[in-house]
């Protein structure tokens, strides 16, 4: 098997990153946070992107054991880019064709061959429509935010008031919306543990294997 992509998406907070982390080191794949990439460039260019800062940035994305780091001008970024400040940004400049055009590249050259887990917006749709397994992830807002709240260390309020903004504006978008692809399978993550998650994936990935080669 020379290539073997999972692709994961859902809203933000739905344990994208978590369970495409756990995926990847259970079974040799890689990890590919491709809203990382977005999350760097909100982060060293903030919302003044355009295509000359674009073309000069030194931006370059390794691969490290199970996932990816991101590195400006030889410069480890990858735990900078957390903050849902950050996610706001990088939700805005996600709406720039040109961004979404540089993001997709990167993504795209890194898994030329080999076996990922890629998460992110439209990974199931546009960078890759023809994934071998596509999950989308759901949760209930205040169990995302919670879960946000965790991991970042930010108030619980104000981290839920900033993802349902960012819900709203990633739904309503026209450029790379947030919708679940048709041949995807929805697993709802709420009130369920990473291991019970974990498990409905695989069960849906080993049907996917089965039915391929039965
Ligand atoms: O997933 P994460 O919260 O790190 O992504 C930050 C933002 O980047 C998302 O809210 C989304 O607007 C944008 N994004 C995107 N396409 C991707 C990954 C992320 O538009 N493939």
């Amino acid at each position: 098997m020379d290539k073997f992509i999972i692709t994961i998406d859902g809203p933000a907070g739905s344990g994208k990153s978590t369970i495409a982390k756990l995926l990847a080191k259970k079974n040799g794949f890689v990890h590919i946070n491709s809203g990382a990439i977005y999350r760097a460039l909100a982060y060293v260019l903030d919302k003044n992107v355009d295509r000359e800062k674009l073309a000069n940035l030194n931006l370059e994305l390794s691969l490290k054991g199970n996932s990816i780091k991101v590195f400006c001008d030889g410069e480890d970024i990858t735990d900078r880019l957390q903050s849902e400040a950050i996610g706001r940004v990088a939700s805005k400049i996600a709406q720039i064709g040109f961004v979404r055009d540089y993001v997709n590249k990167k993504v795209r050259d890194l898994t030329e061959t080999g076996k990922f887990v890629i998460d992110g917006r439209d990974c199931g749709t546009v960078i890759f429509p023809y994934a071998d397994v596509k999950i989308f992830l759901v949760a209930d807002l205040k169990e995302r935010a919670r879960r946000r709240a965790f991991e970042t260390g930010e108030n619980f309020d104000e981290v839920l008031r900033i993802i349902e903004k960012r819900d709203k504006e990633d739904s309503e978008r026209d450029i790379a919306p947030l919708i679940k692809p048709d041949d995807a399978y929805e697993v709802d993550t709420t009130g369920k543990s990473i291991e019970d998650v974990y498990n409905e994936i695989m069960g849906i990935n080993r049907r996917v294997y089965d039915n391929r080669n039965s």
